[in-house]
């Protein structure tokens, strides 16, 4: 049932995404042609592809805490790493999606929740080795791959906070301070979603930009989204269907766009 809403959420999708030649104003149309239409293709990206291909092999078994479904700490059930890696993470094109919004718009504080095997946060730490990425995660021994995969792949500039965001997300923002970029891909509920976004925006710039994960995967993810679109800080919001970003620029007018991805 849930998997044929879904479709029919894509369907209307594609029947309300618009191209480059609607976009009207200069903002809009370079975000659209510059980013989101081009492809990437470079070292370290493939590289980061080799590595998920290597977590999609991986026999070992985690332990696995999982705050998204709402329980705590006896929610723990044993997974493999592979399926992990092929379940959790965002794909390449998203994650060289995420890539080419950081080469582009060059953020330099970003902020994840939810690293998971550190896949999605791989793409953001590498595309700017001066940026500083602060990912956030709740089950430790996920975390503790991630941390493995930073390593290997010699990434210095990604900081991984352990425990459940509404324990550690706040303190950290007191230290964190301002944050350019925020890719929300963790508990993918209304509430939280809401939640984070607007802990978010209390440190916020006129240059942040948001990227939420999953926005029409349930009704509850679709409220969230429609919450954002709406809020007054928000101004430019662009619908890809699994991810949605947010501009909250003031020198932008509000609008909400819809781009076939
Ligand atoms: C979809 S996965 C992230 C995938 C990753 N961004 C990628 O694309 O490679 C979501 C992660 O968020 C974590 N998570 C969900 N809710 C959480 C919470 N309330 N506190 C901490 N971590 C949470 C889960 O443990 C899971 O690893």
């Amino acid at each position: 049932m849930k998997a044929l809403q879904l479709i029919f959420r894509y369907i209307k999708y594609l029947f309300r995404a618009k191209s480059k030649h609607d976009a009207q104003a200069p903002f809009l149309y370079e975000l659209i042609t510059e980013v989101i239409n081009k492809r990437t293709s470079d070292n370290s990206c493939e590289k980061i592809e080799t590595l998920r291909k290597e977590l999609c092999k991986q026999e070992r078994t985690i332990n696995i805490t999982d705050f998204g479904a709402g329980s705590t700490i006896n929610n723990s059930k044993t997974r493999k790493v592979k399926d992990v890696a092929k379940n959790s993470a965002k794909n390449a094109k998203f994650g060289k999606l995420l890539y080419r919004i950081i080469q582009f718009y060059k953020p330099k504080n970003i902020l994840e929740l939810g690293t998971s095997l550190g896949i999605s946060t791989s793409y953001l730490a590498k595309a700017d080795a001066n940026a500083q990425v602060f990912t956030f995660e709740g089950c430790h021994e996920t975390g503790a791959i991630a941390q493995e995969n930073f390593d290997k792949q010699r990434i210095k500039n990604t900081s991984i906070t352990l425990g459940d965001f509404n324990l550690t997300l706040t303190e950290k923002l007191k230290e964190i301070k301002t944050i350019d970029l925020a890719f929300i891909d963790g508990n993918h509920k209304e509430k939280p979603t809401i939640a984070y976004f607007k802990k978010c925006l209390e440190y916020a710039n006129n240059d942040t930009i948001f990227v939420f994960d999953d926005i029409h995967w349930s009704d509850g993810m679709q409220n969230a989204w429609n919450y954002i679109k709406a809020h007054p800080s928000t101004t430019l919001t662009i619908d890809l269907f699994f991810v949605g970003i947010v501009f909250v620029k003031s020198e932008l007018s509000k609008e909400n766009f819809t781009i076939r991805f």
